[in-house]
């Protein structure tokens, strides 16, 4: 565990929150999760619950240290419960709107001393940090999805970002077995600035008929060897998401290679965000 922090609060119960309370609660950490719904906050748990009863059968946990980990972390829909963390990650939607709001009831609430961290995908670490009380004692911590499987965490300084600051994040995720790189704050970072035009291309190549859904996927998974066809993993993502990386992307780079598809902007208006809701490119009804 790091010398710095014991007791993390997690804002957002979605599919980020959750594998973020997970590898950090396995990895000794007490954990708060703080969202605006009870039954949010039960739905993260149990999910919680199943992945560690699963790496408990694929023999990656005892049974000893899943009843352990779990019982590390609580969940509350009360902000005064993050009093005493020394670390929050903020895991919210990314909407830049959502993510202000939140940092304007959470941060009154915090020790002075406490680091509060963002997990967005994309947006301006420096900009969000000046919607805080502490720009000095705040970055970007940005976990990969899945969590629990994926290796890698992405740490952003903003302009004000304090080296001690780096230093405890730093530590922080190498407690958890992953490995981090350093990207500089531009639009999307490093993972995202190069994995959603690809993802955004292969909906352009779906729009203008190249392939069908299934041959793009394959010929991706196949031909280039990726774990998932990159339309099956913008489902996965979110295509809500998607969308709101490539915008970030178009307007902070005012390049116009970075155009959503429309046909991605379309299946967002029609609610179809992938798995999460059901439907996207495939249908998981
Ligand atoms: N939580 C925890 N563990 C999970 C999991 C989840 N949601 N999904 C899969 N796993 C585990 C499984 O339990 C399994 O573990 P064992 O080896 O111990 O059995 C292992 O991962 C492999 O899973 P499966 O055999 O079920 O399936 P798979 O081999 O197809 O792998 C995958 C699934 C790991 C998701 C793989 O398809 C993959 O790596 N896909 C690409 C994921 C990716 O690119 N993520 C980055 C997205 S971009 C991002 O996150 C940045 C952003 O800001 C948008």
């Amino acid at each position: 565990m790091s010398t710095a922090i014991k007791n993390i609060g997690i804002i957002g119960a979605g599919q980020m929150g959750c594998g973020i309370a997970h590898v950090s609660s396995i990895a000794g950490y007490k954990i708060q999760i703080y969202d605006l719904a009870q039954d949010r906050i039960e739905a993260a748990l149990a999910t919680i619950n199943g992945t560690l009863a699963r790496q408990v059968g694929a023999g990656k946990l005892t049974e000893e240290e899943r009843k352990a980990a779990l019982s590390r972390i609580s969940g509350s829909t009360d902000v005064n419960d993050l009093a005493s963390m020394d670390l929050v990650v903020e895991a919210a939607t990314e909407d830049e709107a959502i993510k202000r709001k939140i940092f304007a009831t959470v941060c009154p609430v915090l020790r002075p001393e406490a680091i509060l961290a963002t997990n967005t995908s994309s947006l301006s670490i420096t900009r969000l940090a000046s919607a805080t009380d502490r720009p000095e004692r705040f970055m970007g911590i940005h976990f990969m999805n899945p969590v629990p499987v994926m290796k890698l965490v992405e740490l952003v300084r903003g302009i004000a970002t304090e080296e001690k600051t780096f230093n405890a994040a730093k530590e922080y995720v190498t407690t958890l077995e992953k490995t981090f790189t350093v990207a500089e704050d531009f639009p999307a970072f490093i993972v995202n600035r190069i994995l959603l035009p690809m993802i955004n291309e292969a909906i352009y190549t779906l729009y203008e008929g190249v392939g069908s859904v299934e041959a793009i996927d394959t010929a991706m998974k196949l031909g280039a060897n990726h774990p998932m066809g990159p339309l099956q993993l913008a489902d996965f993502i979110g295509l809500d998401t998607c969308l709101s990386i490539m915008q970030v992307l178009h307007d902070g780079l005012a390049d116009s290679k970075y155009r959503p598809c429309p046909l991605l902007v379309k299946y967002v208006e029609a609610g179809w965000l992938g798995r999460k809701s059901g439907r996207g490119f495939y249908d998981y009804r």
